[in-house]
């Protein structure tokens, strides 16, 4: 676990005009070695970030690569009630914030990258350096465990309102339970992990993976994936839609708490892209028609006999 070094911002600073830079001239400019500059270069390379080097001429970054800017984002989240921590590298945001919260403040996790992203049901989640989103939230909830089935739902709810605001209006939809789809293809996932604490104050541990700027994937990411830069073919600041989404998720989260997922539902019904279809629930083992959510968060399917079945937790698909 590391915060991000300033040698590194710096370099990223110079390189961030997808130009060459010659070492002397990097090493210069951030007072180090021509030596320690080419090693801050080998650890970016570690990290897998592609850099071409040309004898005479120096470095240069392949892709553009604007990293995560903790004062930036304090500055426009501006709300000193919240902690905002940002790592260079992490195992998992999520892990970290499970063992490093606070019982009564909220607090911010974010990554570059994650050494052990962690999924629904047991997977891995990708997580390479500087692409994309790793994010937590160590949110303090006055409700009590059995009134948190919902809570998964509305993030989903959340992460669509904070695309709109930083302007993409592409048609992304949710899936149930918390993903988040564009054309059948996931852009986003969350993990809600809560940690109960006495006298009703409940802790819950939002983990939020957003794909923004990866285009190329690893064989651990097992269902159909795509990224806002895929989309949108654009390359997306990270920072902005940080800030955009914890505003987002301020303000859902507060909703939540206030009047719970009731709130909810007739945006659910909008954004739902099961409604309707033919869904299979876990590999068959139920068949039925989606007819959205009940006020508990419950996916109904209606079956063959017309029955309007709920189901509290499984994996939905569509039945092609
Ligand atoms: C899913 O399986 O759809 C949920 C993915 C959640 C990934 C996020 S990334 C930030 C946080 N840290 C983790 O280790 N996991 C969550």
């Amino acid at each position: 676990m590391k915060t991000i070094s300033s040698n590194l911002i710096q370099i990223f600073n110079i390189l961030s005009d997808l130009n060459y830079h010659d070492g002397d001239t990097i090493g210069n400019k951030l007072g180090i070695t021509r030596s320690a500059v080419w090693k801050a270069i080998k650890k970016l390379e570690e990290y897998g970030i592609e850099i071409s080097s040309v004898k005479n001429k120096g470095y240069k970054l392949k892709e553009p690569l604007l990293l995560l800017n903790k004062e930036r984002i304090e500055k426009e989240i501006n709300d000193p009630k919240m902690d905002i921590e940002v790592f260079e590298n992490i195992d998992s945001t999520s892990t970290y914030l499970k063992k490093n919260f606070n019982t009564n403040k909220r607090k911010i996790c974010i990554a570059e990258i994650q050494t052990n992203g962690r999924g629904r049901m047991g997977r891995s989640w990708h997580s390479p350096f500087g692409q994309n989103i790793y994010l937590s939230y160590a949110y303090p909830i006055k409700k009590d465990i059995s009134e948190l089935s919902g809570l998964s739902l509305v993030l989903g709810i959340a992460e669509i309102a904070a695309l709109k605001e930083i302007g993409i209006e592409e048609e992304i939809k949710l899936k149930w339970p918390n993903d988040v789809m564009y054309k059948g293809q996931k852009l986003m996932g969350n993990l809600v992990e809560i940690q109960s604490e006495s006298y009703g104050e409940t802790m819950a541990i939002i983990g939020v993976g957003i794909n923004v700027n990866m285009i190329i994937g690893s064989e651990i990411i097992t269902q159909d994936w795509t990224s806002l830069r895929k989309i949108t073919g654009k390359y997306i600041d990270r920072n902005k839609l940080c800030v955009a989404l914890i505003h987002n998720l301020n303000f859902t989260l507060e909703k939540f708490t206030q009047y719970g997922l009731r709130e909810f539902i007739s945006k659910w019904y909008e954004l739902d892209s099961l409604y309707n279809l033919p869904i299979k629930l876990n590999n068959g083992e139920f068949e039925g028609i989606a007819k959205g959510i009940n006020e508990q968060g419950n996916l109904l399917l209606e079956l063959k006999n017309g029955e309007i079945k709920a189901f509290s937790s499984g994996e939905a698909s569509i039945c092609k």
